[in-house]
């Protein structure tokens, strides 16, 4: 005997848990079909359904039951797998067998008395997902899995069983998910599939959401929000390629040059981007595992060779000891301490500048690591339901941070705000910096 979605009189169960499934969410608890597909906008409360869903399959009579929650990592599949947990803990403790924290496993007893396993996984780990047959799989994010990992991994786990999938998303371009979506647009009776904006939960403040609209370039706010399935989408920053068409220039006397210095953590490289007025990469330097007096030395000839270039810094953690180094060896620094709000002005700023073609990037051919980098740069969705942008796993930002700091200095943002802001500087160099930066306009 296997769990199937409606073996339970789940709104009972529901309204034990005290879980009331708004009409959206209603609608994907009734389904019967195999595959479920869910691409909803951010906070449409896909995660907490999933959540349901699985639990009430755990608890559905069975001899022995199965099921996997699956993230393309796993604070990604420990969103689905801790609300479970938590309504395990408030509601059915009676029913745990085990928990195991470190193998992210639940044992329950079932209404049956058999016994129901919930499992997290990662997708990271392919080699985790071999094995068992399953009686039901819920992958959340399903829109950035790897393509493989559904196809030879997942799908295939649910074949002995007849179990079934629950793949909710926000969408991410038109991989996949989207194929799997179709499918269930009633070209597949095993398949069904909804597609709803944020704004479907109602339980949502819609004033929230218009900030959102305000904040976001209006491409990421209809694939997020509106939960549209966009070409291309996905990616932070557009027109990459077109942008892409510049040479390494030296520099010219009595030219205005600004600098973005992005500085190594561990792991990662220290990049400085100069760009003079017009917004043309002009220079980049890029390296790591040097010393720090080193560092400061290459950065403050290469900032001094470009007419004295004003170079933004972030300062953050170790960026502010060399940050004072380079102000002490006289280099022109300005500082750009990173919050979440800092750097996400930082990256939209770029975005809008790249999405208006304002910027001359060099050609991919003579910085292919820079182009790599911007073009891999994504949107994600934080456990707190905010919208982050940062390098898609395994792939360095330093680039795409120094440039974002190098083409802050010249907008006109930067001079009503930061510049505005900045009258009571604390040391020497940095009212030195604000004064010449002053002199520039
Ligand atoms: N039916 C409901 N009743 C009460 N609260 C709900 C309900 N559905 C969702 N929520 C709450 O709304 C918020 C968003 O829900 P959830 O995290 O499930 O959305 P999501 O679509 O997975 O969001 P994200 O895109 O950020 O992952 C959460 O705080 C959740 O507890
Ligand atoms: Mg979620």
């Amino acid at each position: 005997m296997t769990a199937k979605p409606n073996d339970l009189n789940k709104r009972a169960f529901f309204a034990d848990l005290g879980y009331v499934p708004h009409t959206g969410q209603r609608e994907i608890h009734e389904s019967t079909a195999r595959c479920r597909v869910v691409a909803c906008g951010v906070r449409w409360g896909k995660t907490r359904c999933a959540a349901m869903e699985g639990l009430a399959a755990a608890m559905a009579p069975a001899e022995r039951s199965i099921g996997w929650v699956v993230g393309p990592t796993y604070d990604l599949a420990d969103r689905v797998f801790r609300e479970m947990q938590l309504a395990v803990a408030n509601h059915l403790r009676h029913r745990i067998v085990s928990i195991k924290e470190s193998e992210r496993r639940i044992q329950l007893r079932n209404m049956a008395g058999g016994l129901s396993e919930i499992r997290a996984k990662s997708a990271d780990n392919p080699n985790s997902l071999l094995g068992e047959g399953l009686d039901w799989v819920i992958v959340d994010e399903a829109a950035r899995l790897k393509p493989s990992i559904w196809q030879s991994h997942l799908s295939q786990r649910l074949l002995d069983k007849q179990g079934w999938a629950l793949l909710i998303s926000t969408p991410n371009g038109k991989g996949y998910f989207h194929e799997l979506f179709r499918l269930g647009q009633g070209r597949d009776p095993d398949y069904q599939s909804w597609n709803r904006p944020s704004w479907g939960n109602p339980l949502l403040n819609t004033q929230d959401i218009e900030r959102e609209r305000g904040r976001l370039p209006e491409q990421v706010f209809r694939e997020q929000y509106g939960a549209e399935f966009l070409e291309g989408s996905g990616a932070v920053f557009r027109n990459v390629r077109e942008c892409a068409t510049g040479e390494w220039r030296p520099p010219i006397p009595g030219e205005t040059y600004f600098g973005g210095l992005d500085l190594a953590k561990v792991e990662d490289y220290t990049v400085l981007v100069i760009v003079n007025r017009r917004l043309e990469v002009v220079f980049v330097d890029r390296f790591h595992r040097i010393d720090w007096s080193q560092q400061v030395n290459r950065i403050r000839v290469a900032a001094r060779r470009y007419n004295n270039a004003l170079v933004n810094c972030d300062t953050t953690g170790l960026g502010d000891p060399i940050y004072e180094s380079l102000a002490q060896a006289g280099c022109c620094v300005q500082e750009y301490p990173f919050t979440q709000r800092s750097k996400s002005a930082l990256i939209n700023n770029l975005a809008m500048r790249l999405e208006e073609k304002v910027i001359v990037l060099p050609r991919p051919e003579i910085w292919p690591e820079g182009i790599d980098e911007l073009e891999s740069f994504q949107y994600s969705v934080t456990d707190s339901g905010h919208v982050r942008s940062g390098a898609a796993s395994g792939r360095h930002d330093d680039c795409v941070i120094a440039l974002a700091l190098a083409v802050w200095q010249p907008s006109p943002r930067y001079r009503r705000v930061t510049f505005m802001r900045r009258l009571a500087p604390i040391s020497m160099h940095r009212r030195l910096a604000a004064a010449r930066l002053r002199n520039r306009w």
